[in-house]
């Protein structure tokens, strides 16, 4: 699989191009509104003196840290503000693949493809882990693919694409992985206000100056665009040279978009969270019982945006995905494009408020 080129631009070129209205199940993208306080943020920085208007700390406003480390429970000094978790997840296995000895990055397959392209990108090996048919990560079976030539290995729950929150015994197996092999342990947490089962557990529960947390305000108060995460980085040396590479790369991060996230952290009720919440679960349950009357497989999402769903007599491959575009007008992401064990299998994204129409084109189509 080609993971430099996004493959989810192929597949939304084909269905902007198609004969039909096709509804969008591509793109991780929120369709709902931030918190309204974020709003108020934004408008109340347009009158702020020109002072606001310069560069902020490279580490990002110390407000927004403060809230943070608040929030997560770790010293101010760990957090950097990045430019979303992507470029937190870069800094962090750009440092580990540089600070800890070996080869290679270890992923799990079914992969979020930025991941994979990043590490072609750093010059790393890739090694994968296949998930379980429900999306687990067995911590089993990463202990037996790590080795002395592992320099970072990379887990995400909630899971992007298959759903899966790792229980808390997984997550420190996967520290303790991390330690036993010398190698760094990084934990993007981008979705974890997106999870159904209450089993969320994060990395920063384990107490190691071998994993980094990732994260960011991206899904969490629906603004990808605003472009505004983090990184929680224990090890002083880790930290160091993710710091220099943030500063040398992009300077820091935006002033308003930090300003208004801080803004909201501290003004948003938490009922904005679990509104959003409850909306995109009922959105799931909408598609996976259409789903179940298809006699569809799926993976029935513990935490995150997306359902993988292998259909009765159908591929989960580029030309599988074009024909449902064609004849069903539901577009969404070849299992393919995550790897190998999902090959058969195809991922719906609940970022839109058309699930009920694609769940009725799809029970038609595969009637
Ligand atoms: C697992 C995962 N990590 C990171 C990102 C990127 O987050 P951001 O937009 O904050 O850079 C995404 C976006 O879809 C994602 O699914």
């Amino acid at each position: 699989m080609d993971y430099e080129t996004p493959q989810f631009y192929r597949v939304m070129q084909y269905a902007a191009q198609a004969d039909r209205d096709v509804v969008d199940m591509v793109s991780g993208s929120p369709d709902w509104d931030p918190p309204a306080t974020l709003r108020d943020g934004l408008r109340a920085y347009a009158d702020a003196p020109a002072d606001d208007y310069q560069y902020p700390p490279s580490v990002g406003l110390r407000p927004l840290r403060e809230e943070i480390a608040r929030r997560r429970g770790v010293p101010v000094e760990q957090i950097i503000i990045t430019n979303g978790a992507g470029e937190a997840n870069h800094l962090a296995m750009a440092g580990g693949f540089e600070a800890f000895g070996g080869t290679e990055i270890l992923l799990a397959d079914p992969v979020y493809p930025y991941y994979a392209g990043r590490a072609n990108f750093l010059g790393a090996a890739t090694r994968y882990v296949a998930a379980e048919t429900d999306g687990q990560l067995d911590p089993t079976a990463l202990r037996k693919a790590a080795s002395e030539e592992t320099s970072v290995i990379v887990v995400n729950s909630p899971n992007n694409p298959t759903g899966a929150v790792y229980p808390e015994s997984a997550i420190r197996e996967f520290v303790a992985i991390a330690e036993d092999c010398g190698a760094l342990l990084v934990s993007d947490e981008v979705y974890d206000h997106f999870d159904y089962s209450g089993e969320f557990a994060s990395a920063l529960d384990v107490d190691s100056e071998q994993r980094i947390v990732t994260d960011a305000f991206s899904k969490t108060m629906a603004v990808t665009g605003l472009r505004v995460g983090y990184a929680i980085i224990t090890d002083d040396d880790l930290r160091d040279r993710a710091r220099t590479r943030h500063m040398l790369t992009t300077v820091t991060g935006s002033r308003p978009a930090q300003y208004a996230v801080a803004h909201a952290l501290e003004a948003t009720p938490p009922s904005y969270y679990s509104g959003v919440r409850e909306r995109v679960r009922g959105r799931i349950d909408r598609l996976t019982d259409a789903l179940d009357s298809i006699g569809a497989e799926y993976t029935d999402p513990d935490g995150g945006f997306y359902v993988m769903a292998r259909f009765p007599e159908f591929g989960g491959g580029f030309d599988d995905v074009y024909e449902l575009i064609d004849a069903a007008g539901v577009a969404g992401m070849p299992g393919a494009a995550f790897g190998e064990s999902f090959e058969d299998w195809i991922r719906f994204s609940v970022c839109t408020d058309r699930v009920e129409t694609a769940a009725a084109r799809l029970e038609a189509y595969f009637e």
